[in-house]
């Protein structure tokens, strides 16, 4: 994230304050905001407004967008997931990757500002239920954060599978 000289308010400037620490910066907004496009199987296209930090799917779930899910929320981040059907908590350890909602083809003029992919994303790739749905830059959505590189990527998202609500 690039920051910028630190400035005084107009409002603050006129009445003679100014207020300075020196070696500080001030993000601007432009300076996180990284714009993603969704197209889904149907070819419906979303263009999102996204933070640098956040993941494809927090930004998908802040947008009530629900081409793209998250069942297991990236894994690791829950201690115990709900299992509405069988009415029980199932306790996770932080396993990693556990499910396969929020798989995303990412652009390949991209691929470059993508993190490395791990293990367990690597297992969620090879167990995808749909292979032919997947492409040599697929991956899983809750794994990607955004930078400020990624800005304007257009992410496809195939038809993926459809999970209980956890
Ligand atoms: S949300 Fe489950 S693998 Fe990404």
């Amino acid at each position: 994230m690039q920051g910028r000289e630190f400035q005084t308010s107009p409002r603050l400037a006129i009445a003679g304050i100014k207020v300075e620490i020196e070696g500080v910066t001030q993000a601007r907004v432009s300076d996180t905001r990284v714009n993603v496009t969704f197209v889904d199987f149907a070819g419906k296209r979303v263009r999102l407004p996204g933070r640098v930090g956040q993941s494809l799917t927090e930004l998908a779930a802040d947008h009530k967008l629900d081409m793209l899910e998250a069942p297991c929320n990236g894994g690791g981040t829950p201690s115990a997931v709900y299992h509405k059907k069988q009415d029980f908590w199932e306790p996770k350890f932080g396993q990693g990757t556990m499910c396969h909602g929020c798989h995303v083809i990412v652009p390949q003029d991209k691929w470059a500002a993508m993190p490395a992919v791990d293990g367990h994303e690597e297992e969620r790739l090879e167990d995808y239920p749909f292979p032919e749905d997947l492409a040599v830059t697929s991956r899983m959505g809750c794994q990607i954060k955004l930078t400020k590189d990624m800005d304007g990527m257009v992410c496809y998202v195939p038809d993926n599978p459809v999970y209980e609500s956890f």
